[in-house]
């Protein structure tokens, strides 16, 4: 007998990102040697403070449950991080920690959206966004941004799409996939709109040019996900956090008591040593990627690809490939079956980005340019088949 599967559960995509890497896998398993550039994910190991407070906490027998929004000292901790970084008073009753931003993203859409409830997302965006939004019952709408700004939304863009039904815009900055990140000017100008504000700030700690701003600098209106995974390459820890307006914050701890109890405790532990010990590991890890940022940016220009922004922020380059082929999924597969490099299609991250590939710089340089230099012949290739 066939099990009937949920309507809301057929409505989310496939993340097209992971299945390109599992192709690579198989290829890697058949004896070709992939460079993976198609990783949302540092290269480095997590600093040596996290992993020995983490080794204590085990050791202490930091194994229990803990409070449903987190231990209060890394609340406390992220309290002290954003009056430091950003000049804003929150307290740790607005502060919920969890498994990473994932989750928290599901309990906070399911918060805020009742059936049919619209929130406003860029296309294109972090690939699992509208998956998130039509689980939680809402329904995404779709803003189309341009290359030039970075593929960022312009206020009067996001006006024209409100609606009665509107709950919010989802912003991210700095941005995946583009890596591009919104002005204080931009961010003042998108919280004057006065419909309540996500800002997806995960990759807050790795931006390379420009200023890094929260948006609770500009409204009080507004929610932050934020998080370990990135700045201090924990991805594989799952450990993130919500700032919620504090009339949220009852429902959001409900929730979270009931699908989640709470994060990891040990974990939790790491999370107060990345903020208190690692600050100078971040800085190193940023220098490094810039590094990356600037070969890849000007390697990608040299073989054609159009970079028509400068990415100033997270760890990738969304280069235009449509000189090359309008289909990116086909084009990224063709890549990784001729060269062995992996990148990730832009039709993951919406329609807006397709004919874009996205090359992470999460490898070491030397990976970089051995990559590029594949990308290369195959584009010589290419060219020589057409003639
Ligand atoms: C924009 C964005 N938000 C959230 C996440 C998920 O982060 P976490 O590891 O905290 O669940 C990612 C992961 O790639 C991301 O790119």
């Amino acid at each position: 007998m066939q099990i009937p599967i949920s309507n809301r559960a057929k409505q989310v995509e496939p993340f097209l990102a992971m299945e390109l890497m599992e192709r690579a896998k198989e290829l890697e398993a058949e004896g070709q040697e992939i460079i993976y550039l198609c990783l949302g994910e540092p290269d480095f190991k997590t600093p040596p403070a996290i992993l020995a407070a983490t080794g204590q906490a085990l050791a202490d027998g930091a194994t229990s449950y803990t409070h449903s929004l987190g231990l209060l000292e890394l609340r406390q901790e992220i309290c002290r991080h954003y009056l430091d970084c950003y000049g804003v008073e929150i307290v740790p009753e607005q502060v919920m920690v969890s498994s990473g931003t994932s989750p928290l993203m599901l309990l906070l859409f399911s918060t805020i959206l009742d059936d049919g409830d619209e929130l406003i997302l860029t296309d294109p965006s972090y690939a699992c966004y509208p998956g998130f939004v039509k689980f939680s019952g809402g329904h995404p709408v779709l803003l189309k941004t341009d290359a030039k700004d970075g593929f960022q939304p312009r206020p009067e863009q996001v006006k024209a799409l409100i609606t009665p039904k509107t709950r919010g815009l989802l912003i991210n900055s700095p941005s995946n996939p583009a890596g591009s990140i919104l002005s204080s000017r931009e961010m003042e100008a998108l919280a004057d709109l006065s419909i309540p504000i996500i800002s997806d700030e995960i990759y807050h700690g790795l931006t390379y040019q420009g200023d890094e701003r929260c948006i609770l600098e500009f409204t009080q209106n507004a929610f932050v996900l934020g998080g370990f995974s990135k700045a201090y390459a924990m991805t594989g820890w799952r450990l993130g956090y919500l700032i919620s307006p504090l009339s949220c914050m009852r429902t959001l701890q409900t929730l979270h008591q009931n699908f989640l109890i709470c994060a990891n405790h040990f974990v939790q532990r790491g999370g107060i040593a990345a903020l208190q010990q690692c600050q100078d590991d971040v800085t190193d890890m940023r220098n490094v990627y810039d590094k990356r940022r600037k070969k890849m940016i000007s390697r990608l220009r040299d073989l054609g690809f159009g970079v028509h922004f400068e990415p100033k922020g997270a760890f990738y380059v969304l280069a235009d490939a449509r000189h090359i082929d309008s289909n990116s999924q086909r084009l990224a597969l063709d890549i990784l079956e001729k060269t062995g490099v992996a990148v990730t299609p832009g039709i993951d991250f919406g329609e807006g980005a397709e004919g874009f590939l996205r090359f992470s710089y999460t490898r070491p340089l030397a990976e970089i340019v051995t990559a590029l230099e594949r990308i290369e012949l195959y584009l010589r290739q290419r060219g020589a088949d057409l003639c």
